[in-house]
């Protein structure tokens, strides 16, 4: 462990709390693939199943997490990292079991955090883990710097696509970034909007034909959500659709994927702690010399 970790998680005095938690973050690079869609629907399906699920909203974006919830939060992440607010006060229980902490400008800055705000947020998150087993991070659209960290910080990154050109170049380019700027070597990939049996595993297929000639990375094919209209009425009515219509496709698809995500390996000793997500999360990503011929 290096020593700036192990002062920082002394610092706190809270290396007798600290536990695994599985961090998973959804992302896309396109704008409008369903990666909320998919968070939300991942977190309520987990609580379902008996997990004690946190959301953290990284998208500062209008259609974000509250939006999808019916939530009216008051505060946010930068109010704790500011010293305003505890972690009680911003953190909002969705009507479904699980907790929600909502979108925070302060986010984009964490990079410049003082040590003061530092040591508030592995506080804030050593706090939060010991009352969850995963913590879903949404990202926003693009490959800007909060969607990068939020994604080198996650033991999972789950990269939602569509059957559209934009969707495929989008995430091919977020795929790159993270491989060659952050160190992330392995992706899971879910196929959205998808039409007809098969077409998931298909439009997987056609990525990974291109992302693993390009580039050196491990892509995992973890299914697909149909295109279904009762996910839409769902997001109208700010529920997810695994509770406004249970039995539909898009539901039963969802409750498939998080079966499939409570059976990914959850990282044992300290590097699995949610204080270690933070300090990957500060962290800047490490120089890569990329040698041109
Ligand atoms: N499986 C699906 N079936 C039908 N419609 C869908 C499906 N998934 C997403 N949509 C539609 O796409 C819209 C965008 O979804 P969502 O907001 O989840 O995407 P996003 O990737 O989070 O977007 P942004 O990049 O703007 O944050 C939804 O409002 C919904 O209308
Ligand atoms: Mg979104």
């Amino acid at each position: 462990m290096p020593s700036r970790d192990r002062t920082l998680v002394d610092a706190a005095g809270l290396q007798s709390l600290a536990r695994p938690v599985q961090v998973l973050a959804v992302t896309g690079g396109k704008g409008g693939v369903g990666k909320t869609s998919v968070a939300v629907n991942l977190a309520a399906s987990l609580t379902a199943a008996g997990r004690r699920v946190l959301l953290l909203d990284g998208d500062l974006g209008l259609a974000n997490v509250d939006v999808f919830l019916g939530l009216s939060p008051r505060y946010t992440l930068a109010h704790v990292l500011n010293g305003e607010r505890t972690l009680d006060e911003i953190v909002v229980t969705a009507p479904q079991g699980f907790q929600v902490v909502p979108a925070a400008s302060g986010l984009a800055e964490l990079a410049n955090l003082d040590a003061a705000g530092h040591l508030r947020l592995v506080q804030t998150f050593s706090a939060l883990a010991t009352r969850v087993d995963v913590l879903i991070v949404d990202t926003a659209a693009g490959i800007a710097h909060g969607v990068t960290q939020f994604s080198q910080a996650a033991q999972h990154v789950l990269v939602v696509i569509c059957d559209e050109p934009a969707s495929l170049t989008d995430a091919y380019a977020l795929v790159k970034v993270l491989s060659r700027q952050h160190g992330v070597s392995r992706f899971r990939v879910l196929a959205n909007m998808t039409r007809g049996v098969g077409a998931g595993l298909e439009l997987f297929r056609r990525f990974e034909r291109v992302a693993e000639r390009f580039l050196d990375v491990v892509l995992e094919f973890v299914g697909e959500i149909p295109e279904d209209e009762c996910l839409r009425r769902a997001i109208r009515a700010q529920r997810p659709v695994i509770e406004a219509y249970p039995g539909s496709p898009a539901a039963l698809s969802f409750k498939k994927l998080a079966a499939r995500a409570d059976t990914w390996p959850v990282p044992s000793g300290p590097r699995g702690n949610l204080e270690f997500f933070v300090e990957r999360l500060v962290q800047r990503p490490p120089v890569r010399l990329e040698v041109v011929p």
